[in-house]
């Protein structure tokens, strides 16, 4: 079996779920449930016995060694952290305690159950660990997408704690031989997105009539991936990525935030028009800016391409629309999420930007 960590949250449950429809080799799946955990996200795997679902922490020494112990995995998928830039800039600490602490002392708990293997099964274990595109900072309009060879210039405490996690990785390899893999993304969209996040938070939004909150002026870029392209991208890591190696993973889809919300709006009209006939864009709000907020993020994905024959499947065109129609068909699940934490949370974000 492998053990995926956070596997409750949004690229992790799919990850899962995905990995699951198309093997049936078994998943321990390691999840802290924070506010972004969602068990409702794995609603599909009740009662199937490929999944083994353990409520806990990354940063839990003991409980990650018996976990090794009694299921002795093949592979560790480390997706658990904390994961929302805002959230970063309102309180760090947990940022550092998972992100950084948490993937230390999962590598400790690795490393140990890795050196006791036998000689036959220690070279084809696996420490694969997911990061992002944002350890490398900001571009300007017309600088060249990132390489793997990008020097890391992280700009916000999430991306400081992304790149401080990465950098201990390749510290269990270097002087530890603990076999890693990383991969950095660009920002993931799709099915299961907790409505933090700017896609999910505008559908959400567009649809109980609040306003579209655009920070600035809506011109800073990200480059856009559908997530479950994401998964089949680590699937392929895991598979034949190379001990040692970072493999930048992106969508080739930069656009800038007012384009995609705009997007949204649109489809929205399309498929679920507002009562009184007007378009969604009309609740499109500039609010003030995220502080430190990065200008633009672009990945240069060559090298997956070329050493491990991947590239996205979907075009933002078909997975846009999927995703906006996947919130129309669940809103059981929209409503869940929007708990009283989740409520909060709105308040402290966007009260002061009203
Ligand atoms: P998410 O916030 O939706 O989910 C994170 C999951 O980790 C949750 O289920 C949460 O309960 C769990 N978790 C948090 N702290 C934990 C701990 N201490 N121990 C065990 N579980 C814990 O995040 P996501 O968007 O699914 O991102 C997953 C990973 O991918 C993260 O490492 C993130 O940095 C990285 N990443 C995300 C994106 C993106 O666009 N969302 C892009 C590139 C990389
Ligand atoms: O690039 C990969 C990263 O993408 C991941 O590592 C992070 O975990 C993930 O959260 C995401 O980070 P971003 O900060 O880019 O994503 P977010 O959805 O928060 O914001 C996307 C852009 O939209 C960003 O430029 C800020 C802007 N935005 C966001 C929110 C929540 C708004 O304009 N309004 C909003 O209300």
């Amino acid at each position: 079996m492998i053990l995926v960590t956070g596997g409750a949250g949004f690229i992790g449950a799919n990850f899962v779920l995905d990995w699951l429809a198309g093997s049936d080799e078994p998943i321990l799946n390691l999840d802290k449930l924070t506010y972004a955990g969602n068990m409702d996200s794995l609603a599909a795997l009740k009662g199937d016995a490929r999944h083994v679902f353990v409520h806990g922490d990354i940063g839990d020494s003991e409980l990650t060694s018996a976990l090794f112990a009694e299921h002795r995995p093949r592979a560790v998928v480390n997706f658990a952290a904390e994961s929302h830039v805002d959230r970063s800039i309102h309180g760090p600490e947990d940022f550092i305690q998972t992100n950084v602490m948490g993937t230390m002392r999962l590598l400790q708990s690795a490393h140990a159950y890795w050196q006791a293997l036998d000689e036959e099964a220690k070279p084809s274990f696996r420490f694969l660990h997911v990061s992002t595109d944002e350890v490398y900072g900001s571009l300007g309009p017309s600088d060249p997408a990132f390489t793997e060879d990008k020097k890391y210039e992280p700009n916000s405490p999430y991306s400081a704690s992304k790149a401080a996690s990465d950098h201990l990785v390749r510290a269990w390899l270097h002087t530890f031989g603990l076999p890693v893999l990383t991969t950095n993304c660009s920002n993931n969209y799709g099915p299961l997105h907790f409505p933090e996040k700017l896609i999910p938070l505008m559908i959400v939004n567009a649809l109980t009539g609040k306003r579209l909150p655009v920070y600035g002026d809506g011109q800073r870029v990200r480059d856009w991936l559908y997530v479950k392209d994401h998964c089949s991208a680590i699937r392929r890591v895991l598979e034949a990525g190379v001990v040692g190696e970072t493999y930048n993973v992106g969508g080739w889809n930069e656009k800038p935030n007012l384009f995609i919300v705009n997007t949204v709006c649109s489809l929205l009209d399309e498929l679920q028009p507002r009562p009184d006939g007007k378009s969604y864009a009309e609740q499109i709000s500039f609010v003030p800016d995220r502080p430190g907020h990065d200008r633009r993020y672009a990945i240069d994905a060559s090298k997956i391409e070329r050493e491990l024959g991947w590239r996205p499947t979907e075009t933002f065109e078909t997975g846009i629309r999927k995703t906006v129609q996947w919130y129309l068909a669940n809103p059981d699940w929209v409503s869940k999420v929007q708990s009283g934490a989740y409520r909060q949370w709105l308040e402290t974000n966007y009260q002061a930007r009203a």
